[in-house]
């Protein structure tokens, strides 16, 4: 059977923008044969809520709550440890873990790059110190080690067979692509829906593309783009509180600004997306205080969360010709609490 189609979800930020929320959704739709990761490795995380019960992972793609094959992709970086770590929890919690497979291609983290990322870039430039960027430089350089050169892993290897309809699991986000985000203060891969073809399909077969935000911007990690200030400011600080914004890799306190509306355009537009994800918005309903920053960083405050939306969807409509949906999530469980987006899915 060849590949229907493929829908890909991607971060529109910085990452931490409730991707593992939405894929788990999809995935439990039953509508697709694959969930897939193009991208980055353990220095991604994602929460998801499955029958209530939350879980964490950072590697492996959130199919494997749902009985689906969840492909990890020849762009992607393994930590073996870690990997077996994740492997044994996922086992423990009752998942069938026969369903993850690797990519033969997928480059090995060694001890080395995790020496070299804490020596050289921990502090510089606030890595997740996973040994990311040393690993993805000896890819580039062609002198590293690929998953299918260690037994270890033989039992996982993929075919690199695809069919029926794949949905590809973005990690991190669009301002921490290699290309677009604020070099030197971006991640090591290729975070936009373009690096999911690494996967092997043509791009021509994409069809939706689900982009994922929050109604404020988070960091975690170093950025000039997100000034420490931040911290000394109350208002963003109790959203950072409510919001708990702690990283699920680092368990780092997170930074906080109000949304980018022009950045997210940018973000929206690069990316093609069609349906437009923002989570979060109990947590600024929570706090009670609605504000964005909009063009020449003039920030702008609005009566109630209503007026927020409104001025958001219009925007939106008039700068970003592929969006047909924009959906406000206000839970941390699925997109929606109200209402049941999305093939009619809830948890
Ligand atoms: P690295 O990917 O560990 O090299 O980290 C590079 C930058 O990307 C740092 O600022 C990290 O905090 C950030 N980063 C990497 N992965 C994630 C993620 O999954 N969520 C949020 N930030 C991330
Ligand atoms: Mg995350």
């Amino acid at each position: 059977m060849d590949i229907s189609h493929v829908d890909i979800c991607c971060g529109l930020a910085w990452g931490d923008e409730a991707k593992g929320k939405i894929v788990s959704q999809f995935a439990k739709s039953g509508k697709y044969n694959f969930i897939c990761r193009w991208g980055g490795g353990n220095n991604a995380g994602h929460t998801v809520y499955v029958n209530s019960i939350k879980y964490k992972t950072h590697l492996i793609p959130c199919g494997i709550f749902y009985d689906i094959p969840s492909i990890i992709g020849p762009d992607c970086v393994v930590n073996i440890k870690s990997f077996f770590e994740e492997v044994e929890y996922l086992k423990q919690n009752g998942f069938n873990t026969s369903l993850i497979k690797i990519s033969s291609k997928a480059h090995i983290v060694t001890d080395k790059h995790i020496e070299d990322d804490i020596k050289e870039l921990k502090q510089k430039q606030g890595t997740t110190a996973k040994g990311i960027a040393p690993c993805y430089s000896d890819k580039y350089k062609r002198v590293g080690k690929r998953a299918g050169e260690y037994a270890d892993l033989s039992y996982f290897l993929w075919d690199e067979k695809l069919h029926g309809a794949v949905l590809c699991e973005g990690a991190q986000g669009f301002w921490l692509d290699i290309n677009y985000g604020n070099y030197p203060y971006v991640t090591s891969s290729t975070t936009l829906p373009y690096g999911a073809c690494s996967l092997g399909f043509s791009p021509k077969l994409i069809n939706e593309i689900y982009g994922a935000v929050k109604i404020y911007d988070t960091r975690s990690g170093i950025d000039t783009d997100f000034p420490e200030s931040l911290f000394d400011d109350e208002e963003l600080n109790k959203i950072g509180e409510v919001g708990k914004e702690f990283g699920v890799t680092t368990n780092r306190r997170r930074k906080v600004n109000w949304l980018n509306i022009c950045k997210l355009i940018k973000a929206i537009n690069v990316t093609g997306t069609t349906s437009l994800i923002i989570s979060k918005v109990d947590v600024l309903e929570q706090v009670n205080i609605f504000k964005l920053i909009d063009a020449d960083n003039v920030i702008i405050k609005f009566d109630n969360m209503n007026q927020m939306k409104f001025y958001i969807e219009t925007i939106i409509k008039k700068e970003c010709k592929n969006i047909k949906d924009i959906i406000f999530s206000d839970s941390p469980y699925q997109i929606n609490d109200k209402k049941e987006y999305f093939f009619n899915t809830t948890i």
